[in-house]
């Protein structure tokens, strides 16, 4: 039966380059939709900015840009990480366009229409400065429980208490370093403690699927339970409007009031469906599709590919949206753990990540990191960790060592014997056997048990390598009277090489291409029914991948060379060596406020400084300067930043760059550090050069 898919990845906010948790969750859902496009199935598969939001407007602003061109912007830097990991969304949107902003509106009107919005007075801290309301990661100040300086608005990182901004000792805003107070607004709700809502959640959290398998999986499904709690209690209303300023869509009748971002994000993936069709790119059988009634087909199953961050908006708020607005709801969340790095939580914040840009700039094969994120992934929530051995020894060892060679060695004979023909014997066992693989992958596929089906193709690879070296072929070409057993056992080999290149397509889209159409010679990529035919000839062998060299690791994970607590730049002492303009280009500096300064525990050289340098973020910075300035004196002040110095761990902390700041060589005969400041006019984020 050919199944009708729409399927989406979690749509990225728009102020942020893509992380490498970003690329796993692609690498996922593309692998899976790639399978399912194999295997004959209809499958749309879409994608959007995240477009609106405070932080967005923000960053734009520093950025001197509007939000749209800063957004398009990023939808283009978006292209070259899609591009260079092979992953092939069908169209990627954002919700900023006219589809999301006529959804958005006609969801609301529905649930409007159905009773399900409310709207109650709330107080919420304002930056009387910049004169808005203030997201909680705005908002800083000492942590109630454990007195820690500088935490964030809902919870302390060194304790790990969570409170309410207003429970912060001397709080401030981020944004200005204003003391927030307290201002009552109007705010709009859904109302997800409505009975309506919570029987139907109750109802569809428990629901299988068309499939008969558990719509959530166990982990997720438990969650759910937990905050629906017993008896209707557990859900609150969902505050789903924010005052002006505020970069969103205007809520009907209700002058300076926007749609929360996570209002019309997910609506996003509607209106990337809806623009695709739009676009006359939706077609069955030659035929147009409509995208009303695509969508609200019976037969077509929604499915959302998402992080176990995101999972309340996407198992409570989401359905219940569609379902109190009478819109059919998702037939299945699929939800992936974190990807962390020798065990380590891989984070945005603090800077430290494989970055998926210079992993493609020091020359790895984007199919590398598609195998062994594929081998780590299974149907669970797990949290999957990249560690160079373990990657190292799954690319040369398996990858290489195991499938690829079965090619480079049967090929060689083939090539030099037989003028690339194949020929079989037993071909009943042979498709048998090709049968019983490939069902076993595809089983292990689509329940998105990628390790599972990565473990099947590589004991098939054993058996294949196995069956080869005990028929000993080197021994058979030097006797001319059993050449048929070496054109034989070649061809086996071959054929098993094909039944696993279609296994591995969906994980390895461009070797799978070249295999199908260089080296099999076929005019199209491989469908899965690929596996069950025997190729009959092949052409001569070329290098399909190399191995990972353990140099290229090293560039990868490279360590910046100045340690932000040496002195800055040096002063009386011989002029360094020349570079090129090139080479200076490459450093990126910026100017950046510092919104805060503070003394670092323990240490008698540095400060801590947070630092805006107009990315609609903070960082933390260690600079060591404490002989020279006093933390009061810094705030508010602008100074020069290495924006693009790898993040560096030390014992306190996290630094996100260094600051810039000039001494005398020898500093125990003239002491004295002088930070730059640049001229009056320069703005936080404006580049340096
Ligand atoms: O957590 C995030 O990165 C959000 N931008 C995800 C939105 S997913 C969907 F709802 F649009
Ligand atoms: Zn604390």
């Amino acid at each position: 039966m050919k199944r009708r898919l729409f399927v989406t990845t979690a749509l990225p906010y728009a102020n942020g380059r893509p992380h490498i948790g970003h690329i796993m969750e692609y690498i996922q859902a593309d692998i899976w939709v790639r399978f399912q496009k194999m295997r004959g199935h209809e499958v749309y598969f879409v994608c959007a900015e995240d477009a609106h939001g405070a932080p967005i407007m923000i960053a734009a602003e520093s950025a001197g840009k509007t939000p749209r061109q800063f957004i398009d912007e990023m939808r283009d830097a978006r292209q070259q990480y899609l591009d260079g990991f092979n992953i092939a969304f069908d169209h990627w949107h954002t919700t900023d366009s006219p589809e999301n902003v006529e959804l958005s509106l006609s969801i609301y009107s529905a649930l409007k229409a159905n009773d399900f919005i409310s709207t109650r007075t709330i107080e919420q801290f304002f930056d009387p400065v910049k004169g808005m309301f203030l997201p909680d990661r705005y908002i800083k100040g000492t942590c109630p429980v454990c007195g820690a300086k500088d935490q964030y608005g809902d919870n302390c990182e060194v304790c790990g208490s969570t409170y309410a901004p207003t429970d912060l000792i001397d709080p401030y805003s981020v944004l200005t370093g204003a003391r927030p107070e307290l201002k009552s607004s109007e705010h709009f709700f859904f109302r997800l403690s409505d009975p309506r809502c919570v029987n139907f959640l109750r109802e569809w959290t428990t629901q299988t699927n068309r499939h008969g398998e558990p719509r959530l999986q166990p982990e997720v499904y438990a969650k759910t339970q937990e905050w629906l709690g017993t008896a209707g209690k557990g859900l609150a209303d969902w505050d789903i409007s924010r005052d002006a300023p505020y970069f969103g869509i205007p809520i009907p009748d209700a002058p300076g009031k926007y749609f929360y971002t996570w209002f019309d994000a997910p609506i996003g993936y509607l209106a990337s469906l809806n623009a695709y069709f739009d676009q006359g790119k939706a077609r069955a059988n030659g035929e147009l599709r409509s995208f009303d009634e695509f969508l609200a087909a019976d037969d077509v199953e929604q499915i959302h590919f998402i992080g176990k961050d995101i999972i309340y908006f996407h198992t409570l708020f989401w359905p219940a949206m569609l379902k109190s607005s009478g819109r059919k709801v998702p037939d299945s969340i699929y939800v992936h753990g974190f990807l962390t790095l020798n065990a380590e939580k891989l984070s945005k914040s603090r800077g430290i990540s494989i970055d998926p840009l210079r992993y493609l700039e020091v020359g790895m094969n984007p199919e590398w990191f598609r195998y062994f994120v594929a081998a780590k992934l299974n149907g669970r929530v797990e949290d999957i960790d990249f560690n160079p051995d373990d990657f190292m020894l799954r690319v040369n060892s398996d990858l290489i060592g195991k499938y690829v060679n079965i090619a480079s060695r049967a090929a060689s004979f083939i090539g030099k014997h037989f003028d690339g023909q194949l020929a079989y014997r037993d071909e009943r066992s042979l498709l048998d056997a090709a049968r019983a693989t490939s069902t076993l992958v595809a089983e292990a596929i689509e329940a998105r048990e990628f390790g599972k089906a990565l473990r099947d193709v590589m004991a098939a690879a054993d058996r294949i390598n196995e069956a080869f070296d005990a028929a000993e072929p080197w021994k058979l070409a030097k006797e001319p009277a059993r050449h048929a057993d070496l054109q034989h056992i070649c061809s086996s080999a071959l054929h098993g090489f094909k039944v696993l290149s279609v296994c591995l397509a969906p994980v390895l889209p461009a070797t799978a291409q070249r295999i199908a159409r260089e080296f099999f010679g076929l005019d199209r990529d491989f469908v899965w029914s690929d596996a069950d035919s025997l190729p009959l000839h092949i052409t001569p062998y070329k290098h399909l991948m190399t191995r990972v060299d353990a140099k290229q690791l090293d560039a990868l994970f490279e360590s910046p060379a100045a340690p932000a607590e040496a002195p800055p730049l040096p002063g009386g002492v011989a002029i360094s060596d020349a570079i090129t303009i090139d080479e200076f280009s490459k450093i990126d500096f910026r100017i950046a406020k510092i919104v805060d300064a503070g003394y670092v525990e323990g240490s008698d050289k540095l400060l801590r400084l947070t630092l805006d340098a107009g990315e609609g973020r903070h960082r933390n910075v260690f600079s060591g300067i404490k002989s020279a300035y006093a933390p009061e004196d810094l705030v508010g002040k602008l100074t020069v930043l290495v924006a693009n110095l790898a993040p560096r761990k030390m014992k306190f902390g996290v630094s996100e760059g260094m600051v810039l700041a000039a001494s005398h060589g020898d500093e125990k005969q003239h002491p004295g550090i002088y930070l730059l400041d640049p001229h009056t006019g320069a703005q936080p984020g404006m580049r340096v050069k």
